[in-house]
């Protein structure tokens, strides 16, 4: 009964845009209705400042900062809002694209100016092919920007959505005038005050009222009267059902500077965002539901404390309830492990917990053992799908500085790769060893943190890879496989995980070795079945 009615009452979601559109302001506006911190100002933007790909204080702050905002929880209504932190950085994609396999759902930010943009895209994308429920909030309204219908076609077509507006704004920028809401059918009028937390809102049920004029103005209520309109002929009405199968997006107006709009978008939300959802293992379709704890490991943070080796996994709860001092199974090792001291996180804290449900996030500390990806359980053998590697754009050898520290490198490279700062591929020819990244921000991040946290120093040499792509092949033991492993070998390498990849050095090589031998199907993404 209990676990119905505590998955019932959480929603958790990720926000995603672009930089600078507007994330780390939403979320602290969100966290003030919660009630969840008392001021703006005081969650931390997690990026990486401009012109600081060399700082290594830089980094080492966002790392500081991206602990403290991995997870951050409030209560809104009697609902328990969780949101996932995802930085918006290019070169921490492979991170968000993790942490989306723990979201239920996704609000993307868009800045009303600058349309949708690069990380979006990518990052929406991603989203899409997953159908995750999306709902957008077009941000900094309060400045000139494009014009709306003009940029809900742009979000059609360059993200491939199907939009509905739930909200429309009246005016812009210097004339911005208010928010039209679709959703509850009344007017919000924008004041351009920070400080009023909740706006005043004014029922209007019927738009042909005059009321309207007195309030926006006889030229503003005209054109929103004729907007109005349109909307409802372009724009089929918003559907709950398709929303949540991933097939129509609603889409919110707002200043979330102004702390505008965004009320308007928490209420939508929790109406309507989904509950924890199923997930897909190996063997089967886990319900929440369920009564047996399960829960898989997306992020891992190590190192916070060079003194201590100490990691934060952090578990999305799939199913039943995860206990304190329970052993559950660590499916990949076979092993039993107990947590006594599982950290549950609220707004900017983390508290040990007794007990959490599915869709909270659990850390967990570790010496260790953790990979992303792992599955643990009451029992049962399975492991959860949908954390895939992508192929890295950058690929270096790195190379020992020090003979002395050889423990100390691999040690450390061991559990860099393990908490998914880059991957490593060791060349089948020599045994040299290669570290593929999605930024080029990353070598020096373990640059770095080899040398502060390990003790070992590490050169890199330039090596061209175009894509490195994992091997699957239609018959081990047939004669084109083994013609591919002859003639490749020099670009052949395996995986952290053991498994065969091809190191190609062009988009020509890729093109020519698939028609060469169609039976070996290379592939960009580790996880193809
Ligand atoms: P991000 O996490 O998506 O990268 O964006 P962030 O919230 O940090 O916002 C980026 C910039 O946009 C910030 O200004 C922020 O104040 C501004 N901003 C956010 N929402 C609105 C809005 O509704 N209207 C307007 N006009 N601006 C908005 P900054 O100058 O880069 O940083 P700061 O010094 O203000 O922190």
């Amino acid at each position: 009964m209990i676990l119905k009615k505590e998955i019932g009452r959480r929603r958790t979601f990720g926000i995603i845009s672009h930089p600078d559109a507007g994330k780390t302001t939403l979320t602290e506006k969100l966290l003030l209705f919660g009630g969840a911190i008392q001021e703006a100002g005081a969650v931390k933007s997690n990026k990486v400042k401009k012109g600081a790909t060399s700082d290594f204080m830089e980094i080492e702050r966002q790392r500081g900062i991206s602990v403290a905002t991995s997870v951050l929880a409030f209560e809104y209504n009697g609902i328990k809002i969780n949101i996932l932190d995802t930085p918006g950085h290019k070169d921490f994609a492979e991170d968000t694209f993790r942490t989306l396999t723990a979201v239920d759902s996704v609000i993307v930010v868009i800045d009303v100016a600058k349309g949708v943009e690069e990380q979006t895209e990518k990052l929406v994308e991603v989203c899409r092919m997953r159908n995750i429920p999306m709902i957008v909030f077009i941000n900094k309204m309060d400045r000139e920007g494009k014009d709306a219908f003009e940029l809900l076609d742009e979000i059609e077509q360059k993200l491939g959505l199907t939009v509905t507006p739930l909200s429309f704004p009246i005016g812009m920028g210097y004339d911005f005038k208010g928010i039209y809401n679709i959703w509850e059918k009344n007017i919000n009028l924008f004041s351009g005050d920070p400080r009023k937390d909740i706006e005043e809102t004014i029922e209007i049920n019927d738009l042909n009222t005059p009321e309207l004029d007195l309030l926006v103005g006889e030229k503003a209520a005209h054109l929103l009267r004729e907007e109005l309109e349109l909307i409802h002929g372009i724009y089929n009405p918003f559907d709950k059902e398709s929303y949540l199968e991933g097939k129509m997006q609603p889409v919110f107006f707002g200043s979330a500077l102004n702390n505008f709009g965004v009320r308007e978008l928490l209420d939508c939300f929790v109406e309507i965002a989904p509950k924890p959802r199923p997930k897909q293992s190996n063997t089967r379709l886990v319900h929440p539901e369920e009564k047996e704890f399960s829960g898989f490991v997306f992020k891992i943070h190590a190192n916070m404390d060079p003194k201590h080796r100490d990691r934060l996994a952090f578990v999305k709860i799939v199913s039943g309830i995860f206990e304190r001092n329970k052993a559950y199974l660590h499916v990949r090792s076979n092993k039993k492990m107990k947590f006594s001291s599982p950290n549950a996180f609220f707004a900017e804290k983390k508290e040990i917990v007794d007990t959490s449900y599915p869709g909270d996030i659990v850390g967990l500390h570790d010496t260790g053992n953790f990979k992303i990806g792992d599955t643990l359980t009451e029992g049962e053998i399975m492991q959860y799908k949908g954390i895939p590697s992508f192929s890295p754009e950058y690929f270096r050898y790195i190379n020992n500085a020090d003979p002395m520290k050889t423990k100390q490198l691999e040690k450390g490279i061991d559990q860099l790769m393990d908490e998914g700062v880059a991957q490593l591929f060791t060349l089948e020819m020599n045994g040299r060893k290669v570290i593929g990244t999605v930024g080029a921000l990353q070598f020096e991040v373990i640059q770095y943190r080899l040398e502060h946290e390990y003790g070992a120093t590490c050169s890199y040499e330039n090596l061209n890879v175009y894509k490195a792509c994992w091997i699957e092949p239609e018959d081990l033991k047939g004669l084109e496989f083994k013609d591919f492993l002859r003639v490749k070998n020099k670009y052949l390498a395996k995986d952290k995980r053991g498994h065969l990849v091809f190191l190609a050095d062009s988009s020509f090589t890729l093109e020519m070795t698939q028609q060469k031998y169609p039976k070996v199907k290379l592939h960009l993404v580790s996880e193809y079945k």
